[in-house]
């Protein structure tokens, strides 16, 4: 039996890296694709539906992916420390891969808008963790201003190697699969990770790994879409608070990976995002935090559109980005029942059970 090294030695061939690279890994990657075969029901009987279950990487986000690169890379360059803005998972993945190579690590988060579970993370790896009043967007740019004035390296996905890294995604996906699968639903926040399946795919083709390549939909949540709507948003407002960016460092790639594509990125509302959500859990076993079912969200909602093709087999994956205990708040926020509290009675818990 080969044992699992993680995404850069997995696939080192195809990422920037040397023999002189110090790997730091925490054996991220190698997340199952799992048939949603009750979802399937809703689609149409020609669709087979995927869930690339991102959410359970070492710290329970894709991130993971991009940091092993750019946390390896930063240690190869000879830093001592990292910084990243974040809406929660990055901080979270960057604080653990930065301590596990022996950096510093600092983030910055928009005050009172990272799920709970995100916050704990960064604070139990003993990141420095400061809460900036505005959001994402003023955070990020805060952090490339100190990284102009001082040597510490940014591993948000504006760092190359962020994206190279998590290009991954894309490969494993086509290894399973055996070739690129038909569409690809991804949300889209930063817009990094939609840049960086694109480029996998285009890379995987190339090498004859893939013949087809897929159609990229990309879904923002409503409150949240200036790629949508062709301009920044500067109070972007979400459910969905990783998603929760109003001007996305990644913006021209996205744009380039729908039109190359020939896909689409759209909307959807925090009304469809908990429905996917709570769909996700209740008819699939899979919990995910709000962010990762937009991109079921969106499958629904283009599949009501009637955008699919039924004329033919078609495959479709969506990217499950993060694991739902990130955010138990909204789990138990949107939920009707709440444990009954009873005496250790066994009739009254009967009771219950027969209600
Ligand atoms: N899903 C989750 C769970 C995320 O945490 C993010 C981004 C996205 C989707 C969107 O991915 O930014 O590459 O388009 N989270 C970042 C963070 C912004 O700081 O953790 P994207």
């Amino acid at each position: 039996m080969q044992v699992y090294k993680g995404v850069i030695e997995r696939y080192r061939e195809y990422l920037p890296v040397t023999d002189k690279t110090p790997i730091i890994t925490l054996l991220e990657g190698n997340t199952p694709l799992i048939r949603f075969y009750n979802i399937e029901k809703m689609i149409g009987e020609n669709v087979e539906v995927y869930g690339k279950y991102e959410g359970l990487n070492p710290t329970g986000s894709f991130k993971d992916r991009g940091m092993t690169l750019a946390i390896s890379k930063a240690l190869e360059k000879g830093v001592k420390a990292t910084i990243c803005a974040s809406t929660g998972n990055t901080s979270a993945s960057a604080a653990a891969y930065s301590m596990r190579a022996g950096l510093k690590s600092y983030v910055i988060i928009p005050n009172g808008y990272i799920a709970l579970g995100k916050l704990s993370q960064a604070l139990i790896h003993g990141a420095k963790v400061i809460a900036v009043e505005g959001n994402f967007d003023v955070a990020l740019e805060m952090v490339k201003k100190i990284c102009e004035n001082y040597p510490i390296e940014l591993v948000n996905s504006l760092n190359f190697f962020r994206i190279e890294g998590q290009k991954t995604g894309a490969f494993e996906i086509v290894d399973v699969l055996g070739d690129a699968p038909d569409f690809h639903c991804i949300p889209v926040g930063n817009a990094g990770n939609i840049t960086a399946y694109w480029k996998g795919y285009k890379e995987y083709k190339e090498k004859g790994k893939a013949k087809k390549l897929p159609k990229m939909l990309g879904f923002q949540a409503a409150g949240a879409a200036p790629i949508v709507l062709g301009k920044p948003i500067e109070t972007p407002e979400t459910i969905a608070t990783a998603i929760r960016i109003g001007n996305p460092a990644s913006w021209k790639q996205a744009v380039l990976a729908r039109d190359e594509s020939g896909g689409v990125i759209d909307t959807v509302t925090d009304e469809e995002i908990i429905q996917a959500y709570k769909l996700l859990a209740e008819e699939e076993g899979i919990f995910v935090e709000p962010a990762s079912a937009a991109s079921v969200a969106g499958l629904i909602k283009y599949a009501r559109k009637k955008y699919f093709p039924e004329d033919k087999k078609i495959k479709i994956v969506c990217i499950l980005t993060g694991h739902g205990l990130k955010d138990p708040d909204r789990a138990i926020k949107s939920v009707e029942f709440k444990p009954a509290v009873v005496a250790p009675d066994f009739n009254e818990i009967i009771k219950i059970i027969k209600q």
